[in-house]
């Protein structure tokens, strides 16, 4: 037994994180996994990116033994999930799509009652929920009822819950839907540290954006197949769409633009420029010195980075059916706005102010 706790992502060994062969699930006649293959490496990051019913939360929950799959087989540090559940069960961690915070308890609380759970030994208990209220930014809201929490502060006491016990493997469902986008950023560079630690991470999303933040690979959920899998950059080269787009305050200077960029679409009637390209900050990097070596002063600039809904179409040829990202909110507090980096029908920026660098979809810059 004492080897299964002392798993960890340094452990050297050939056994994958996860291992998933021909996966099948259905509800009814309904199927929702229709026979996956998946392999996650230790101390790997892998993003299974879907819309609303691509079955991601169905995939997490047999790895994580909470549902039996119809057939095919998966396993965990090399322990099947359906037959050896008990020994894979202390090596993982889930942050469900749905919170497992107990409203009525205090943020300490909550965390007193998963130590114990988990029978960390009695003397590290305390110790180990002051750590984890500290690392989690929660300690001046420990003596609180969780229920008075806003949704970020909702979230991180999940994951402090999921950590406690160390785990090997954490699964992280939807860590950031529902979040505004500060609470999301935040949760972002949470994970991004639980990265750095070496702990191996399957988390799912319906943002392409987050998936390319966080993880080494992507794997794309549709119709209950994996219809790719393969790192970010691989990812976003199978899709065309990236694009710098600048704006001109007069025709002298796009026709001067265009002459630096002949393969770019101008269009002379908005003064604009459509330049191709990943959108990334090497290509941004490349315009804006093109820009100024040529003295042209571009009145705005946009970056256009894929959307998921570009993933899906150059993948599947149908949209991702994105659908009501705010019915999972959490009510929170911290601001107003819900993140929405898929809108896929979003406005041009075309009229922006001069120093305006907007993206649409994604990040600007690593
Ligand atoms: N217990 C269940 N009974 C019947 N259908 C279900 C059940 N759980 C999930 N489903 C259906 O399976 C599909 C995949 O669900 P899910 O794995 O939750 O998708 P995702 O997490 O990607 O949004 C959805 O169409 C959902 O309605
Ligand atoms: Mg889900």
């Amino acid at each position: 037994m004492s080897d299964l706790v002392t798993e960890s992502g340094t452990t050297p060994t050939t056994r994958p994180a996860i291992s998933v062969r021909d996966l099948r699930k259905a509800y009814g006649d309904k199927t929702v996994l229709a026979g996956i293959d998946l392999e996650v490496a230790r101390g790997e990051v892998l993003a299974l990116l879907g819309p609303n019913g691509a079955g991601k939360t169905t995939t997490v929950n047999i790895l994580s033994t909470l549902q039996r799959p119809d057939s095919g087989r998966a396993e965990v540090f090399g322990r099947d999930v359906v037959t050896a559940g008990a020994e894979v069960r202390p090596l993982i961690g889930l942050t469900g799509q749905f919170s497992a915070v107990d409203g009525l308890l205090t943020g300490r609380e909550n965390l007193a009652l998963v130590a114990a759970l988990a029978h960390l030994p009695g003397a590290e208990q305390k110790a180990r929920v002051d750590e984890m209220l500290e690392r989690f930014d929660l300690s001046p809201a420990s003596r609180r009822q969780a229920s008075t929490y806003s949704g970020g502060m909702r979230r991180r006491l999940d994951l402090a819950m999921t950590l406690i016990a160390r785990p090997s493997l954490v699964f992280l469902d939807e860590p950031t839907t529902g979040l505004d986008p500060r609470s999301r950023r935040t949760m972002w560079e949470i994970i991004g540290e639980l990265v750095a630690s070496g702990v191996t991470i399957l988390l799912t999303t319906q943002y392409l954006d987050e998936a390319d933040e966080l993880a080494d690979r992507i794997a794309v959920l549709d119709d209950g197949k994996i219809v790719a899998n393969d790192t970010p950059a691989g990812l976003k080269r199978l899709i065309p769409g990236g694009r710098i787009d600048l704006a001109f305050a007069s025709a002298a200077d796009l026709d001067r633009a265009q002459s630096l960029w002949p393969q770019a679409a101008g269009r002379a009637e908005a003064l604009a420029l459509f330049i191709p390209g990943d959108g990334g900050a090497a290509h941004l990097r490349e315009v804006l010195g093109g820009l100024e070596s040529a003295g042209i002063e571009p009145r705005g600039l946009t970056v256009e980075t894929p959307s998921l809904d570009d993933v899906f179409f150059a993948l599947t040829g149908h949209g991702a059916r994105t659908t009501d990202v705010s019915s999972n909110a959490t009510g929170d507090d911290e601001a107003d706005a819900t993140a929405d980096p898929v809108d896929s029908l979003g406005e041009r920026h075309d009229g922006t102010h001069p120093t305006d660098i907007a993206t649409r979809h994604g990040r600007t810059e690593r």
